[in-house]
């Protein structure tokens, strides 16, 4: 099926629960060949302790051993704590998309848009 891409997944486990899961999304165009978009969501219990960097780091391992090029993602400007583990892992910020995002608490966020040649 066109537009339907292979990827990267990955999933923590903990006690025999999922706490976490992070990808790479790879569309299978011939005009993204090589190029991904991460993803990474932790149960908010284990925030913290290191599993996003372990996460990240293993994906972006296995993203440069399959012969990814590129890996991009979109961040909300305020979440501190994913932009500091983005750039930690060495993405950088390319652009920021203004009012992008409309938060819980009722207003409109910047969204940064990050990526990282692997
Ligand atoms: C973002 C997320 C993946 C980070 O994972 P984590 O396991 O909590 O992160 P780590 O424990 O590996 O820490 C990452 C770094 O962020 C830092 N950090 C944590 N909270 C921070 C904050 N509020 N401001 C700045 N830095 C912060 C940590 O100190 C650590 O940096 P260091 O290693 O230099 O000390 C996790 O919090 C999460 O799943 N959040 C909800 C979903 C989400 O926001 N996903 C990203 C959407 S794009």
């Amino acid at each position: 099926m066109t537009g339907v891409g292979k990827g990267l997944s990955l999933v923590a486990v903990h006690d025999g629960r999922i706490v976490g899961i992070a990808g790479i999304h790879t569309p299978s165009l011939p005009r993204m060949r090589g190029i991904g978009d991460m993803m990474i969501y932790l149960h908010q219990d284990f925030h913290g302790a290191g599993l996003g960097t372990a996460m990240t780091e293993k994906l972006l391992a296995l993203a440069k051993n399959k012969g990814l090029h590129r890996v991009g993602l979109e961040v909300v400007e305020d979440n501190r704590a994913a932009v500091h583990l983005y750039e930690k892992c060495g993405f950088t910020i390319e652009g920021i998309s203004v009012d992008a995002y409309y938060g819980a608490d009722g207003k409109y966020h910047n969204m940064l848009v990050m990526g990282k040649v692997v």
